[in-house]
């Protein structure tokens, strides 16, 4: 019998999620990597109430996969806690019958979750058509193409490789569009210059819907004792995948620009790790999220503070249903000479300052020289303050606002 954690939440409030046509029955995915690895973890996650799931990418058989050791490494903040997570392990390194056959067990045994199969082959037409055939008939809801994996993967000419090449992007979903007929997502890089032209490309190669963001290409950093670049294998490294929530802020401009630019269902990646993050790919456009990091940091269970997270936003804001949410905040994406330009002074509340002096100190070094102490308190030259905001922001006790 298959658990519906999701179902005890309050009656009026609908999390489902449609996407490419799929009922969702929440928007909360596990995106290709680490978390879907085995079919035997697919199914705990589920079990916990994920309501769908992207396999970690699958390739022909006949494509050699070795991951290195170690291949993972982080960025920490001041109490220890990850921000920023670099990987340089590649696609799955299990044998595609074996997939084949636990993808059917799956969705026997989940007929309501939703199994996406991502797949990545070599630039070859016979190549990509074989495995999406094969993946397609074994019973995934739909196939998300991995044009986007930045490490490893484009040495041999695949991954970000292609997703860096509209020409290729549009071409290779045309290829898999000729040989199934479930929905065809495509995963895309952030590491391009114009995103917009590569979803364009997407659509222009009949994709049904587009994932982003894959990871963005990185260096996370230096060993000064040993001066290996890391993750150190063996004394070597390489540009790797940087992941987590450092990457949240590239994930939603990646997103808003797709959703402004084409009318396609979208899956927002990049840092999700609340359910408040996912709500802000949903109010840029975002139809579904999908989460990655924060599983391999934090655990499957997560997923229950999201789906209460959301239903209680969802009730507070008398919200009935995902589509109410979703792009509701990108027509307040505008050009730069679009926004205002009323002046605005810092306004102090010298109950909660503390006298730290921080204030002063950036607003004189990095700032417009405006904060001062006076007789004990703290005051704004109003004429100076240029209402940059830079001192509400390094305020420890909030006591500055605009
Ligand atoms: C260790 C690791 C392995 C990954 N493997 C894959 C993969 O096989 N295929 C894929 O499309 N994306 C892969 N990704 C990328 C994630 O699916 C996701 O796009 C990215 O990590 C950003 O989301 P996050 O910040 O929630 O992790 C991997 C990410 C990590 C950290």
């Amino acid at each position: 019998m298959e658990p519906i954690l999701y179902e005890k939440n309050s009656k009026c409030i609908d999390i489902s999620t449609e996407f490419c046509g799929i009922k969702f029955p929440n928007p909360f995915v596990l995106a290709s990597g680490p978390p879907t690895a085995y079919g035997t973890m697919i199914k705990r996650a589920f079990d916990m109430g994920w309501g769908g799931a992207v396999l970690k990418t699958l390739k022909p058989d006949n494509m050699n996969i070795v991951d290195v050791k170690p291949r993972f490494n982080v960025i920490r903040g001041n109490h220890g806690e990850i921000v920023g997570f670099q990987n340089i392990e590649l696609v799955s390194k299990r044998p595609l019958t074996i997939w084949l056959k636990e993808i059917e067990e799956i969705k026997i045994q989940y007929p309501n979750r939703i199994l996406i199969g991502s797949i990545m082959a070599e630039a070859d037409k016979k190549e990509w058509q074989e495995l999406a055939k094969k993946v397609a008939d074994s019973g995934v809801d739909a196939l998300e193409l991995n044009f986007s994996c930045p490490h490893g993967m484009p040495e041999m000419g695949v991954g970000a490789a292609i997703g860096q090449n509209a020409k290729m992007t549009s071409e290779l979903t045309e290829w898999v569009k000729q040989v199934v007929n479930i929905p065809v997502i495509v995963k895309l890089t952030p590491n391009v210059t114009d995103i917009i032209s590569i979803a364009k490309a997407a659509q222009n190669g009949g994709a049904d819907g587009i994932s982003a963001i894959n990871t963005v290409q990185c260096l996370i950093g230096i060993n000064l004792d040993t001066m290996e670049p890391l993750p150190s294998v063996d004394g070597y490294s390489t540009y790797g995948g940087y992941s987590g929530l450092a990457v949240k802020p590239i994930g939603l401009r990646a997103v808003s620009q797709i959703a402004k630019s084409i009318n396609l269902p979208i899956f927002g990646i990049g840092g999700i790790s609340s359910w408040e993050h996912a709500v802000e790919y949903m109010l840029l456009g975002a139809s579904a999220v999908q989460v990655c990091t924060a599983v391999m940091i934090e655990g499957y269970d997560i997923i229950i503070n999201f789906i209460e997270g959301l239903e209680r936003y969802m009730r507070n804001k008398n919200i009935k249903k995902i589509t109410e949410i979703k792009g509701k905040s990108l027509n307040r994406i505008k050009d730069h000479s679009a926004l205002s330009i009323v002046k605005k002074v810092v306004q102090i509340n010298n109950k909660l300052c503390i006298q730290c002096g921080k204030c002063v100190k950036v607003c004189g070094d990095a700032g417009y020289d405006a904060l001062k102490f006076k007789n004990g308190q703290l005051v704004v030259d109003a004429e100076k303050c240029d209402g940059c905001s830079l001192c509400t922001i390094i305020c420890p006790k909030r006591a500055l606002t605009l």
